[in-house]
C-alpha cells in the first residue's frame, strides 16, 4: 500500500506534544469492535489522519486517538490499528506503538478480537496473552523497519500482566460474580485477512494456540526492549468447535461489543492500580 502520507515518529510526537503538555500514564490500543474508556473526563479527540497522516480502513476501527483521565491518570485511547493484511508495511503497522514509545508512555495495553481455539473458552471471554506465535509472514517485515529485540517472555510476563491478573481477581471478588475471570493463553498471530480454514484451525490447536487473530504481535514486538511496558488482551469473539459456522466480521464486531463492558472494568482497575 502507498503509505507515503504517513508521518514520521518525530512528526507525530511533535504534534501530540503540541496538543497535550502531559505524557499519558498509559495507552490502550483497541481492536475491532472493542469500545471501552469512552467519554473520559477532560477528553480531547484527535483523528489518526492528523496524528499519523493516515486512517485505518477496516470496519470497527474508527481511527481516533483520545486523551482523557481515568481517576487522575491521563490515558491515550487509540481506536483502530493498521494491519499487515490491509497491505501496510511493518513500519506503518508499528507506527502507533513507536510513537507511544517515543512520546514516553510507560504502559501500553494492547487489545484485539480473536477466535478461541481452547475448547474451555466461551464467546466474550477475555484472554490475557501469556505468549504468542508469530505467523505473520516475516517477509513483510523485511520491507519495513526491523523490530527491536524480541524476547517474548518479557512482554508477556511483567508488572502489567500481573496487574491485569490482580484486577481480574479483585473484580471477581467485588462484583458478586458479575465479572468473568480472565483466561490466559497463547495467541497465534496470522496474516489474514480471511478467517482460518478448519484444517488451519486443527494445525493451530496442535501448536497449542489458545486463540488466533491478525494483529497485536507487531505491537508487542515493537514495545519489547523499550521503556514502554506492554501487555495484551484478546476478546474471544468466536470459539472454533468442529461444527462451527463463522458468520464473519459482523459476528466478531457484535461479540466484541458485548464483552467491552467487562474489558472496560478490567482496564480501569489495572490502569489505576
Ligand atoms: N480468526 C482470526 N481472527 C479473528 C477471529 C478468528 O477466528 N475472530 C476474531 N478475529
Amino acid at each position: 500500500m502507498n503509505d507515503s502520507k504517513a508521518r514520521t515518529v518525530e512528526q507525530a510526537v511533535e504534534f501530540l506534544r503540541s496538543k497535550s503538555s502531559r505524557v499519558p500514564d498509559a495507552a490502550v490500543i483497541l481492536g475491532s469492535g472493542v469500545n471501552v474508556l469512552e467519554n473520559l473526563p477532560g477528553e480531547i479527540q484527535l483523528s489518526y489522519n492528523d496524528v499519523f497522516g493516515i486512517s485505518p480502513s477496516v470496519a470497527g476501527h474508527s481511527g481516533s486517538l483520545s486523551l482523557g483521565e481515568v481517576d487522575g491518570k491521563l490515558v491515550a485511547v487509540l481506536r483502530g490499528r493498521f494491519h499487515l493484511y490491509e497491505g501496510h508495511f511493518w513500519d506503518v503497522v508499528t507506527l502507533p506503538t513507536r510513537v507511544l514509545v517515543e512520546w514516553g508512555v510507560p504502559k501500553l495495553f494492547v487489545t484485539n478480537a480473536a477466535g478461541g481455539l481452547n475448547q474451555a473458552f466461551q464467546v466474550g471471554d477475555l484472554m490475557l496473552i501469556t505468549s504468542y506465535r508469530d505467523h505473520l509472514q516475516p517477509k513483510w517485515r523485511e520491507v519495513g523497519l526491523l523490530p527491536a529485540l524480541t524476547k517474548e517472555a518479557s512482554v508477556c510476563e511483567n508488572e502489567l500482566t500481573a496487574k491485569l491478573s490482580q484486577a481480574s481477581d479483585k473484580l471477581l471478588a467485588t462484583t458478586g460474580g458479575a465479572f468473568r475471570a480472565i483466561k490466559k493463553g497463547l495467541y497465534a498471530g496470522l496474516l489474514g485477512p480471511t478467517y482460518e480454514t478448519l484444517a488451519e484451525i486443527d494445525m493451530l490447536k496442535l501448536l497449542k494456540a489458545d486463540a488466533v487473530g491478525m494483529s497485536t504481535v507487531p505491537e508487542l514486538m515493537t514495545a519489547d526492549g523499550t521503556k514502554t511496558q506492554a501487555c495484551a488482551l484478546s476478546v474471544i469473539t468466536n470459539v472454533w468447535t468442529p461444527d462451527v459456522e463463522l458468520e464473519g466480521h459482523e459476528e466478531v464486531l457484535r461479540a466484541a461489543k458485548e464483552a467491552s463492558q467487562r474489558l472496560d472494568q478490567l482496564l480501569r482497575t489495572a490502569i489505576t492500580a
